[in-house]
């Protein structure tokens, strides 16, 4: 695949910083990327293009927000397919030892992460393959893996991962259907199905950026002081909570923590006072309110990112009749919207560099 982004201005586009910037630029990154990858899917040739071996497994593997993307991918495969799946950490990979026929997918925006190479490096891979899913299609891991998929979100300036995130779960998602559909995992009307319902997501995004840029600017205030966050979800929201304490690590320096939300009950809740902020992924599972109600018994501050009623209500259009196929395949992929203007916009009224967030940088060369 070759890098075809168009339509993304240099510069900063009347924006104030270039991760505002490129939030608002999603639901057009979206469009590009599906637009483009769609002919390939239900006839598995964006599968077959990319020559890799049959394989029984699948393993995600990378660091920070592109480890996140990946695990949307790894739960795709087993959603879509019931392909058995794992997920690693990059800097945790090197001892794993791979089962046979196991398809690799070491995700990285840059390709230069130091964790990501170091893995391959040291991962045997037998009967495995190994395919690169990155921004970056002349980096060393492009050039170091059996194949390669560039997720094409165009440049990306500011320091956490906003768009890339996005390109990756959906191109990882398109390449996920591609392969099933290729080894008649899925039926080929299955995966025409599918397809349409990820054309429906730049339309997703964009409503989940404009409930979004209404519902957060009023509550910055009251969470301005907050000193520690807790984010939930429940099946596939569990990482696009995961995702969200980052975003909010990253660019606020407040302590953040994520949990599938029945664990709460085991351990978090202590840390549930009067005013603590708790972001809850409302994506349709009823037993969420259940955890609710036990926060709210402690006076707990609940941000619930969901469908019309919700303190942020960016999930309407996909909740309920509109997405036949449920929202476990992928995840409410929108939810990253709220989660990163969340950040943002706290980290804004914190005084932070957004683009340039302390102690980080883009692209860690270093183990
Ligand atoms: C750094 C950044 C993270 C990023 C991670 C992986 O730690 O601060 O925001 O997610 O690297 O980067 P990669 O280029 O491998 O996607």
């Amino acid at each position: 695949a070759t890098s075809n982004w168009s339509g993304v201005t240099h510069g900063l586009a009347g924006h104030t910083d270039y991760m505002s910037k490129e939030i608002a630029e999603q639901p057009e990154t979206a469009a590009r990327i599906i637009d483009r990858l769609a002919p390939m899917i239900a006839d598995g040739s964006l599968w077959s293009g990319l020559n890799l071996p049959p394989f029984e497994r699948v393993a995600v593997l990378g660091c920070g927000t592109s480890l996140n993307a990946g695990r949307v991918i790894a739960n795709a495969f087993g959603a879509l397919g019931d392909v058995p799946n794992s997920s690693l950490i990059a800097s945790e990979a090197s001892s794993a030892i791979m089962d046979p026929r196991t398809l690799v997918i070491a995700l990285s925006q840059s390709g230069e992460t130091a964790d990501v190479l170091r893995a391959i490096d040291d991962l045997d891979l037998g009967t495995s393959s190994l395919m690169a899913l990155t921004n970056s299609e002349h980096s060393t891991l492009a050039r170091r893996a059996d194949s390669m998929l560039n997720c094409n979100a165009g440049p990306e300036i500011g320091v956490a991962a906003t768009k890339t995130f996005v390109a990756q779960v959906i191109t990882g998602v398109a390449m996920a259907l591609s392969a099933l559909a290729a080894t008649r995992r899925i039926d080929r009307d299955y995966a025409r199905r599918q397809t349409d319902d990820l054309r429906r997501i730049p339309d997703l995004l964009a409503h989940a950026i404009a409930a979004s840029q209404k519902a957060i600017p009023p509550l910055i205030e009251e969470i301005r002081d907050a000193q520690g966050f807790l984010f939930l979800g429940r099946g596939a929201g569990v990482v696009y909570a995961a995702e969200g304490a980052l975003k909010l690590k990253e660019l606020s320096y407040r302590w953040a923590e994520h949990y599938p939300a029945g664990e709460l009950k085991h351990g978090p809740l202590a840390l549930v006072e009067a005013g603590t902020p708790v972001v809850v992924i409302d994506s349709g599972d009823r037993r969420i309110e259940s955890n609710i109600s036990e926060v709210e018994a402690r006076g707990g501050r609940i941000i619930r990112i969901g469908g019309a009623g919700s303190t942020i209500p960016a999930l309407g259009l996909s909740l309920g009749t509109a997405m036949p196929g449920g929202i476990d395949r992928w995840g409410p992929l929108e939810s990253v919207v709220p989660l990163q203007i969340l950040a943002r916009d706290l980290a804004l009224a914190l005084g932070r560099d957004v683009d340039k967030p302390r102690n980080l940088a883009k692209s860690v060369t270093v183990e």
